[in-house]
Parts: structure tokens; sequence; C-alpha cells
């Protein structure tokens, strides 16, 4: 099986080239992200492999399929960025990795919450400057304060787990609640209402889209901490940016921004800056912005590829009509109205 895998960075290939043998796999590496102008690189190959910042639409799909892919190997969980009810009704099959590590995005999800409650990026720069005063750098104590997750599916969870290991109060909205977690469910407004720290765990989909918003924001405690290490596209960032102007936050943890894709994984530290959204953001001293890497261990990376190249060997034998493992399900999109 011939793999087109775009967007590919160093450290993609240690996993994919050590394991691809094994699963009968062999990889066309390509810089560009996947899209309908770079789709046609992947002649000659039955599978498009790709990630999250890749635009995955009724465009590119019809390029796709002029090229012979019938896979699209999405290794990441989310799938925001597909058209999927287009690549259903063109016959495509999607996979996806449901999973890598909940833990790798919940510790870095409270690694982001420390940060931004205790200022450690701003210590770090002080001291590599020999500069001691600890002036502007007070916190607040994490234990009895309340934690407000939205999305309490693998990663919600565990980081709910975490936020309790700190001695916080977790509370939660989840339109489908899991058994599973160790809090207390609240209506989202509630959660809005009562939370000192809101971190976001929910996929992006049309009903979470921008769900941090000028309404739910001015719902929320003055002095609260927001918490982002699931999709950009569930904040809207102005927004965001007029909260942190007044003032009503105490900081944010961003992993994720809505236009990332433009500047996310890549080194752009000798240009100017065009997005002047992302430009303000970088210029709060309360703001900690990581590009993107929340899932970035080693455990992850390991297992984002050996599923991945599991799913394409599965697909390669598959028996008509099966549906596979990691299959993201169609039938509910086919039948959804234009
Ligand atoms: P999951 O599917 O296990 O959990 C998502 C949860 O969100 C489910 O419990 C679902 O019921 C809930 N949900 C659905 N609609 C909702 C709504 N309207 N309001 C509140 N909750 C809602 O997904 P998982 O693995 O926990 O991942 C969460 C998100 O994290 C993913 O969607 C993905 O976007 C993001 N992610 C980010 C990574 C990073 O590196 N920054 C890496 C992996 C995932």
């Amino acid at each position: 099986m011939r793999i087109a895998f775009y967007d590919v960075k160093p450290y993609d290939k240690p996993w994919f080239d050590r394991l691809a043998p094994e699963y009968g796999c062999e990889i066309k590496y390509l810089d560009y992200h996947l899209n309908a102008d770079t789709a046609r690189f992947s002649e000659g190959c039955g599978v498009a492999c790709a990630f999250v910042n890749d635009v995955i639409d009724k465009d590119t799909l019809d390029a796709l399929a002029e090229t012979g892919v019938k896979l699209i190997a999405m290794r990441c969980a989310g799938y925001n960025n597909v058209d999927l009810k287009a690549a259903c009704y063109m016959g495509f099959k999607v996979v996806r990795v449901p999973e890598y590590s909940p833990a790798a995005v919940a510790e870095h999800t409270m690694a982001l919450l420390l940060c931004v409650n205790r200022k450690i990026h701003r210590a770090y720069s002080r001291t590599r400057e020999n500069n001691f005063s600890i002036n502007g750098l007070i916190g607040f104590d994490m234990r009895g304060k309340t934690a407000g997750i939205i999305g309490t599916g693998k990663i919600g969870r565990v980081f709910a787990e975490i936020c309790g290991g700190f001695g916080m109060k977790v509370i939660a909205y989840d339109p489908y609640p899991s058994d599973s977690f160790n809090g207390e469910y609240k209506p989202i407004d509630s959660v809005y209402r009562e939370s000192d720290v809101i971190s976001l765990h929910c996929p992006l989909i049309p009903a979470t889209r921008h769900m941090i918003n000028k309404d739910s924001i001015a719902l929320m405690k003055d002095g609260v901490v927001v918490v982002n290490t699931s999709r950009g596209g569930l904040i809207d960032t102005p927004a965001l940016i007029d909260a942190l102007k007044s003032k009503k936050f105490y900081g944010a943890g961003l992993d994720v921004y809505e236009e990332e894709a433009d500047y996310f994984f890549s080194d752009y530290s000798a240009e100017i800056i065009t997005d002047d959204d992302l430009a303000r953001l970088l210029s709060f001293p309360n703001v900690v912005l990581t590009s993107h890497q929340a899932f970035f261990t080693e455990e992850a990376t390991r297992e984002i590829a050996e599923t991945t190249l599991k799913n394409i060997q599965e697909f390669n034998t598959l028996k008509e009509g099966r549906t596979l493992v990691n299959e993201i399900c169609c039938d509910n999109v086919k039948r959804l109205p234009d």
C-alpha cells in the first residue's frame, strides 16, 4: 500500500519509517498541506494521510478521487477539517486515530494552566536576564478552586482527575454524560458562571463553534482562566481579545488557535506576522500560547504511527460492505439534509 503522507514534519518520520514495513506500507512524504492544489501529488497512492490543518473539502476530494485515492487516513483524533458528507457520498473511507494519549493532552492542559497562573513564562525570562524580582508574579492557590470542564470524553476525564489531584472542585458540562466522570455535571451556563478555570475538551462541530463568545464570556466570573487544548474554532478570537483587554480574564492558555493553519508547526521567527489577532494574542503577558503540541509525547507519536498504519492495513484487507474499526461513521452524515 502506497501512502501520500501530507504535511510531514521531521518528528513524524522515525516511527512511521520504523513501522511502515511491518504493515506492508510504503510512504511518499510530502511537505505540503493537503488541499485542492496538492491533492494531485497522491497520484499512484491509494491512501492520503492527513493531519489537523489539511483542508479536505469537496474540491480536495474531487482532486483526490482523480488520483485514485480511496482511503483518507487522518493521523489525529479530530476530523473537523474533513467534509465527511462529501467524502461519504463520493465513496471514500475515512479513518482516524481516536485515542493516542489522553494523558498527553490533559497533562499539557495542566501545564498551560499552571504556567498562566504562576506566570512561569515571565519568571523564566526574568531569571535568564539575572532579574530575580518577583514583583507582579503573584498567582493563586488551585486547591479549593472550581475547574469547569466542557466535554468529559477521554481527555476531559483525565484532566478532571488531574484537577482532583490538585484539590480542585470539578464540575462539567457534556450533552452525553459519562459514568466514569468523577465530578458533578451542571448545565453549561452554570459551568460558565461557577468556574474559576474553564477548560475545553469537546470536538469542533457546528454546535460548539465559537461557544466561547461575547455572551458566554459575560456569564463567567471576573478573573477566570480559560484553557483551550481542543480546537481553535471553539473560541471567537475577537471576543477573547476584548475580554483580555478589559481584564475580564486572569489569563488564557491556548494550544490551538482558530486560524492556526497558516502558522502553527512552522518557524516564522524571521518573518512579520500578518495575522493581527494572533499578534495581539501573543502581546498579552497573561496569555501562554503553544503551537498545537499538547499531543506531542513519545508515547503519543508512537501510538499515532501504529494506529494509522493498522488502519491502512485493515483497509487493504477489508471485505466488501464491512466497516473499519476506526472508521468515522458516515451513516448519520448520509441522512443529513443539505
Ligand atoms: P472524545 O470524543 O473522547 O470526547 C469529546 C467529548 O465532547 C464527548 O464526551 C462528547 O460527548 C463531548 N461533546 C460533544 N458535543 C459537546 C458539546 N456541545 N458540549 C460539550 N461537550 C460536547 O474526544 P477526546 O479524545 O477527549 O478529545 C477532545 C478534543 O481534543 C478533540 O475533539 C480534539 O479536537 C482535541 N485534541 C487536541 C489535541 C492537541 O494536541 N491539542 C490532541 C487530541 C485531541
